[in-house]
């Protein structure tokens, strides 16, 4: 530790980003201390012990950018599938697909809509506050896409999510609701789209593999932050509060819990992803693995699924999604001044930047950061 160049602490794309970068580029000694018994963070995959199925230990990780720089970087570390992905909604006895686009629309309406139909529709359904503001999420909802729509796929789902009632959330939580006004149903939009053909857990291996770079698992940085030399410059992905030790109050965030079955059947739902819209089904979403690899030989007599179910994190949970309350943010700004001046540390990571992050984003935002890191590795032997 005392020998390193550039100490990273955390292993997910953002840390495991910049280590390559600096080993691979700068040929400068790398160690990362991570605090997980693993490293690629929470897109960490493995195989389930008794389906061999691989799963997604922190929720489904679906890749897709339309960043060609970030996409021809990892492509550098794994080759992708041609997977795209489709999410599909339950609500009461019926299957729609998802985010609502033109064939939802028809079969919840139960009829056959052009584009400039369902558009009129949904634009006269979204007249019911009379021009006055929305005042909370319901409301706003309601002003995008019309009340038939927001009853069926948005309050069960929002109120689960949050554990809220959507009247009494913030409006600003929606800024835009899509409707597709045609019949693609792909969930992303993005120029590149795939999943690592062996896994996310290899593809950060991939990234790894440098002679000038050691990993430490099951660490700490708090453990162990006297023993790093004091011109090596850190970055810092954890919880930006924990560093400043929650001194300027904590950053609020929900977690979600998964409760995992093995089902004794091929195929439990057809899909990979089925989110449950009514309030009346406790989980949010229901994951079944073998779907994200179609093409692989999995056994048929059992499949693996994951209930998702969404709640507040609390000081010992996984930090998931970050708040974002008129308060956290005010938090955060204070932190944010104070990492600014703070010696020899960068901050970065959706932990330590405190906002959410695609992969993608993740490895886009730690690209430009090793920029940034380069300057002071160079100095920090003078
Ligand atoms: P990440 O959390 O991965 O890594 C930070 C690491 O720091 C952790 O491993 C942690 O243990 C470690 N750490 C913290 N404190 C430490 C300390 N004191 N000492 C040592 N180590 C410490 N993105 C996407 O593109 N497509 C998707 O489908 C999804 N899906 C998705 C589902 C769910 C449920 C979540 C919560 C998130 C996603 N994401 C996603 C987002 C994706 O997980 C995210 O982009 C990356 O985790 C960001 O990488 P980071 O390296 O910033 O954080």
């Amino acid at each position: 530790l005392n020998s390193a160049d550039v100490v990273i602490v955390g292993c997910g794309f953002y840390g495991a980003t910049v280590a390559e970068r600096c080993a691979a580029e700068l040929g400068a000694k790398v160690v990362i201390l991570e605090r997980r018994d693993h490293i690629a963070g929470n897109a960490y995959t493995e195989d389930d012990q008794e389906t061999g199925i691989e799963v997604h230990r922190y929720g489904a990780h679906l890749f897709h950018t339309s960043n060609s720089e970030v996409w021809n970087y990892v492509n550098r570390f794994a080759k992708f599938t041609n997977y795209s992905h489709r999410v599909f909604t339950r609500h009461q006895d019926n299957i729609y697909s998802m985010p609502m686009n033109l064939a939802t629309l028809c079969q919840f309406f139960g009829r056959a809509f052009t584009p400039e139909e369902a558009k009129a529709l949904v634009a006269e359904q979204s007249r019911e506050l009379g021009g006055r503001r929305p005042v909370n999420l319901e409301e706003k909802a309601i002003s995008l896409i019309g009340r038939p729509l927001y009853e069926a796929f948005i309050r069960g789902y929002t109120a689960k999510q949050w554990q809220t009632d959507p009247r009494d959330l913030p409006e600003h939580i929606f800024t835009r609701l899509p409707v597709r006004y045609n019949f693609d149903s792909r969930y992303f939009s993005d120029k590149f789209e795939g999943l690592p053909e062996n896994g996310y857990t290899a593809l950060v291996e991939n990234m790894l593999d440098h002679e000038n770079i050691q990993v430490y698992c099951g660490v700490d940085f708090f453990d162990v932050r006297k023993l790093i030399r004091k011109s090596a410059p850190i970055l810092y992905t954890g919880p930006i509060d924990r560093y400043f030790e929650y001194s300027e109050g904590s950053l609020g965030w929900r977690t979600v819990d998964f409760e995992k079955e093995v089902v004794n059947v091929p195929d439990f739902q057809g899909t990979s992803v089925m989110n449950y819209a009514d309030e009346s089904v406790p989980y949010t979403r229901i994951l079944e693995f073998r779907h994200f690899y179609p093409d692989r030989s999995y056994s048929p007599e059992k499949t693996v699924i994951f209930r998702e179910y969404s709640r507040s994190a609390g000081m010992s949970d996984e930090p998931y999604y970050p708040i974002n309350t008129a308060k956290d943010d005010a938090v955060y700004a204070r932190y944010k001044a104070r990492a600014k001046i703070e010696e020899g540390v960068i901050f970065g990571g959706r932990l330590g930047t405190y906002r959410y992050l695609d992969m993608h984003q993740a490895i886009g935002a730690a690209l430009k950061a090793y920029d940034k890191l380069k300057l002071m590795i160079s100095t920090s032997g003078e």
